[in-house]
Order: C-alpha cells, then sequence, then structure tokens
C-alpha cells in the first residue's frame, strides 16, 4: 500500500513521512476567503456539500499533501443537538443558550438529518481523492465540546473550572450524551469514506489535573474503542497537557498522538516508544523567513528519524501564514529542499 498515513499509523516500513496540516482549508488561503466572502453563514456554508467538498481539496490542488481533512467544524455537533451555533469576525463562535432538556431528548435520525450534508461531503470527496491519500474526519472531544456549549464563546486562559461546571452532575449528563452524538457522528463519517479519525480536545489544557480522568482520558478512551473497532486508526489532539501526554496514552492508547507546539519533542520521544506521534512545530514558525523555517522542521524530522511520525504543525494553520511557506515546508519534507 503506497498510503504513507495508513503505513505509519499501521507500524509498517514506508518511504517519506507523511505530512498533512490541521486547518489546511482556511484562511490563509485566498480561494477559501473568496469563498468565506460570499457565504457569511459559516454552518450554512459547512453544510453546502458542493462547496464544503471543494475548499476540502483546495489546499491539495495547490500542495503535496497526504491527506485531505473534511471542511467542518466540531461544533456541527451542538449545532445538531438544537443549539445555536454562529461565528463572528474577530470574535469566533458565538453559542445561543443551551436547552438541556432539547439535548437530553434529541433523538440520533434527527441528528444525523441535520449533519447528513458533511456525510456527503465526504463521499464527494472520497470520490475525487487519489487512493494513497487518506480522507481524516473528526469530532471534537466530549470535553472541548462541553466548554463551547456552556460557556458559548471560545474560553480564555483563565478560564476556572468551578465557575462553568457549577453543577457536575449536569455536566455529566451532557458529558455523555455527547459521548453517544461523537459516535454516532463518527460511524457515518467512516461510512461515507473516512479511513482516518482526528479527535480534537482543543480545551483539555483547562482541566484541572485532578479532573483529567473524568473529563478527558476515560471519554476520549471509550471514543477511540468504538473506533478502533471499526479498525479505523484514530488520532488523538489533547492540547495542552504535555505534561500528562504519557499517562492520557496509558489509558486512551490511540493509534496516534498529535502534539501542541508546548511539548519538547525529544522529551515526548523518549515518553513513548510505541505510539506513532503527529505534529508538534509551532505553527509560528511559518510566519518567519526559510532558513528558521528550514531549521526548525529539520529538527523534528531529526528527533523523529527512528519513529512513525507524521509531519504537522503543532495547532492550526495561523491565518497570516502565507501559502508559499506551506509549499516551502513539503519541499522539505519531500527532500526538494
Ligand atoms: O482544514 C481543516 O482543518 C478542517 C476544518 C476545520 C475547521 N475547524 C474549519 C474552520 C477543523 C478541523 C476545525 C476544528 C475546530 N473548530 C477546532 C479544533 C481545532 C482547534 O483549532 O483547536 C475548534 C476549537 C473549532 C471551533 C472553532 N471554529 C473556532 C474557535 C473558530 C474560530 C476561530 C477563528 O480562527 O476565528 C472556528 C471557525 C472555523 N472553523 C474557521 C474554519 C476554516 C474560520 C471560519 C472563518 O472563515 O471565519
Amino acid at each position: 500500500m503506497n498510503n504513507r498515513i495508513l503505513n505509519c499509523l499501521g507500524g509498517k516500513k514506508y518511504r517519506g513521512i507523511p505530512v498533512w496540516f490541521m486547518r489546511q482549508a482556511g484562511r490563509y488561503l485566498p480561494e477559501f476567503r473568496k469563498i468565506r466572502k460570499e457565504n457569511p453563514n459559516f454552518i450554512k456554508l459547512c453544510l453546502n456539500e458542493n462547496l464544503s467538498t471543494k475548499i476540502s481539496l483546495q489546499p491539495l490542488k495547490r500542495f503535496d499533501l497526504d491527506a485531505a481533512i473534511v471542511f467542518s467544524d466540531i461544533l456541527m455537533i451542538p449545532y445538531g443537538l438544537g443549539q445555536k451555533v454562529s461565528f463572528k469576525k474577530n470574535f469566533g463562535p458565538q453559542l445561543k443558550e443551551l436547552s438541556l432538556e432539547k439535548i437530553i431528548t434529541a433523538n440520533k435520525e434527527d441528528f444525523i438529518n441535520q449533519l447528513r450534508p458533511v456525510y456527503k461531503t465526504i463521499y464527494n470527496i472520497r470520490k475525487k481523492l487519489n487512493n494513497n491519500k487518506s480522507l481524516i474526519g473528526f469530532v471534537g472531544a466530549p470535553w472541548t465540546l462541553l466548554v463551547y456549549m456552556l460557556n458559548k464563546k471560545s474560553p480564555k486562559n483563565n478560564f476556572n473550572f468551578k465557575k462553568i461546571i457549577k453543577d457536575e452532575l449536569l455536566a455529566k449528563i451532557i458529558l455523555n450524551k455527547l459521548e453517544e452524538m461523537i459516535c454516532l457522528h463518527i460511524d457515518h463519517q467512516i461510512s461515507a469514506g473516512a479511513n482516518v479519525i482526528q479527535i480534537f480536545d482543543s480545551w483539555a489544557g483547562l482541566l484541572p489535573n485532578n479532573k483529567l480522568p473524568y473529563f478527558c482520558y476515560e471519554t476520549t478512551a471509550r471514543i477511540v474503542n468504538h473506533v478502533k473497532e471499526k479498525k479505523i486508526p484514530v488520532i488523538c489532539f489533547p492540547k495542552g497537557i504535555s505534561k500528562n501526554y504519557a499517562d492520557f496514552c496509558s489509558v486512551v492508547n490511540p493509534d496516534c498522538l498529535s502534539i501542541d507546539y508546548k511539548k519538547n519533542p525529544k522529551s515526548i520521544r523518549k515518553e513513548l516508544k510505541n505510539i506513532p506521534i503527529q505534529g508538534g512545530l509551532d505553527p509560528k514558525i511559518l510566519l518567519m523567513d526559510n532558513k528558521k523555517i528550514k531549521k526548525n522542521v529539520k529538527n523534528y524530522l531529526d528527533i523523529f528519524k527512528d519513529h512513525p511520525y507524521i509531519f504537522n504543525l503543532g495547532h492550526g494553520v495561523l491565518p497570516k501564514t502565507k501559502p508559499e511557506k506551506i509549499e516551502y515546508l513539503i519541499n522539505i519534507i519531500r527532500e526538494k529542499e
């Protein structure tokens, strides 16, 4: 098989390092900004299967990437559960009041019907994608979705667990429902053609250490087991818990751990002997000159040269990034620079 990502995750010997980018379809690309300008409603854009297919494939038209990721958002799950979501310029996501009753009584069929365009998009992308490329489906982890649903906007870093989770029992009820719907959303993405799943826990770093097992590890572990039963590899990105990555992996046992830019790559290489690693490079490096980019990329390549490694960043591509820098980085990986 000449699919670099699947070979890497399957622990097989393979030629060449796989590479893709979180937020590879997005605002740093002028062709995305053009479509976005004409489509002010972001959720509607995610639910427009023709445009979403086009946007997902935009970065693959420009660059020699190993994967497409479906153009969608982690907040499509709260949306599917009946909580209104919108995106304000220079502010980010805004969620409306959460109705516990709506969430508890949400039925699977309505949920799937609302999100069906996402699955159609995946189906369309798969048809247009060469077999040597992976198609990544994704979800937000229960904890990160809970944070958005209760906080109703992106949390600040001075976020206080007790302030948001006033009623822990209530939070646990929502979390259980989220876990169920996340598995359902994954199942439909896989049936539509996704052959890798990534779980984004962007706000894992906000959890106090004693809450990590319940709110992050255990619920994620059940989702990971669910995906593994389908023989589809699953990548976890529990952002911001770098000291606890080894603990996370011992409970969750993902097929691959995506590390953030704060984690020292040398130390994770020592801590994790048997789990493939993805990412790490600080997205801000791509705002620097080529010499600095090369030095930093080579550093990651060198540290992971004897370990299954997928090249990616330690978070999403920043909107200020010049597309040429992505191309330059890929040329380094492909040994053309
Ligand atoms: O290319 C890809 O990676 C696929 C598409 C994708 C988007 N969001 C599109 C998007 C993916 C994988 C996501 C995941 C996502 N969404 C996460 C997890 C990753 C992370 O960044 O930690 C989170 C936390 C969200 C929630 C979200 N969606 C936020 C906080 C924002 C606003 C942030 C900002 O940059 O303004 C979004 C909007 C969003 N999702 C955009 C895109 C391309 C920008 C929308 C725009 O054009 O205004």
